[in-house]
């Protein structure tokens, strides 16, 4: 299948053009930068040159690639995990994700684009017991970063489901880790966690469901190659609560134990009522409807693996 990445030079673009490759599709990447262009070319991607606020640009790559498919994975986060610098890039990275995003698809749009994927996100649901599935309704209520969360999502993922003239598939996916993310050793929360930077909130119940960077890119190629139209959460087998995850990563990467801090002490930090939403109220996800039509089949975190290790 002739599939368009657009975001395919990130952290999960990156490990989903080279999957893609191996599985036998011809594949095109967008890029803004000549460098990365030529990187792509050496590894037998065909590289198409354009920024994704230049409607016409983008229209003109994705007509002369004529795509099957097209897939979203366009993002403007910061290589920092923390609440200032994720306030600073939101407006940019919501401007990529929405008009980025929307050029991007009337561009499938006109070129007769069969399906078409994106990114979405897992962790917004509505707080509850038990796991959310795809039909959960989203957090709009929760603190104002997650509410606004929501609300972008809401906001990304109704014009492309209710859109007769295509396939569309929302990719909810879970914490990204693994190279590249946050969450690996060279990561920017592995090195707030040496620091003893990253507390447990409260009793630590906010549950996290997680996701190898390499799963989310096999998920999405199964996702193109047989998904339905619809959303699919894409999330490990294991959602861990805050107080199990954090100990074991910290562990993992031979740094103290993580410091506690009372909800009344989270709500005072910059990061406030939203530190508070993560620490103890966020809900995990459910994979059931993925492993169901999807046939997907994550790995074990792998530090929780290690610490299971660790006391035999
Ligand atoms: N679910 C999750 O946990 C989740 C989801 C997403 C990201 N993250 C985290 O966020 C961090 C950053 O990851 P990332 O891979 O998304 O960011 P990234 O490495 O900066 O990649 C962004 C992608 O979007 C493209 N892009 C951005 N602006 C563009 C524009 N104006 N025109 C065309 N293309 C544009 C970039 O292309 P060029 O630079 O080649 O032009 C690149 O391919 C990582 O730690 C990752 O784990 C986490």
């Amino acid at each position: 299948m002739k599939i368009f990445v657009a975001g395919g030079t990130g952290a999960i673009g990156r490990p989903l053009i080279a999957k893609l490759l191996a599985k036998g599709h011809t594949v095109v990447a967008l890029t803004r930068s000549p460098a990365k262009a030529q990187a792509l070319k050496d590894q037998g991607i065909e590289p198409a040159i354009a920024d994704v606020f230049d409607a016409d640009a983008v229209k003109a790559v994705v007509t002369r690639a004529q795509p099957e498919t097209v897939i979203e994975q366009l993002t403007a986060l910061p290589k920092t995990y923390s609440y200032e610098s994720m306030s600073v890039a939101a407006a940019l990275n919501h401007r990529i994700r929405s008009e980025g995003g929307s050029n991007v698809m009337a561009a499938a749009l006109a070129a007769g684009v069969r399906r078409y994927l994106r990114q979405s996100i897992a962790f917004w649901a509505v707080p509850g017991t038990g796991l959310a599935d795809e039909g959960t309704p989203l957090a709009f209520d929760a603190s104002p970063a997650v509410a606004a969360g929501a609300r972008e999502i809401t906001g990304l993922e109704q014009p492309l489901l209710e859109n007769p003239n295509i396939q569309g598939i929302a990719l909810r996916y879970g914490f990204f880790y693994g190279p590249g993310t946050w969450f690996n050793p060279d990561g920017d929360v592995a090195r707030q966690v040496r620091q003893q930077q990253f507390p447990i909130v409260g009793n630590g119940e906010g549950v996290w469901s997680w996701l190898h960077i390499e799963d989310a890119a096999l998920a999405t190629i199964a996702a193109a190659e047989e998904g339905n139209s619809g959303i699919y959460l894409i999330t490990d087998d294991q959602p861990l609560p805050v107080r199990e995850w954090l100990p074991a990563f910290a562990q993992s990467l031979n740094a103290p134990p993580p410091p506690q801090i009372s909800v009344e002490d989270a709500l005072k930090t910059d990061g406030g009522a939203d530190a508070v939403y993560y620490g103890v109220e966020m809900r995990g996800a459910s994979n059931a409807k993925a492993k169901r039509e999807l046939n997907f089949q994550p790995r074990p975190l792998e530090w929780i693996e290690q610490a299971k290790l660790n006391r035999i």
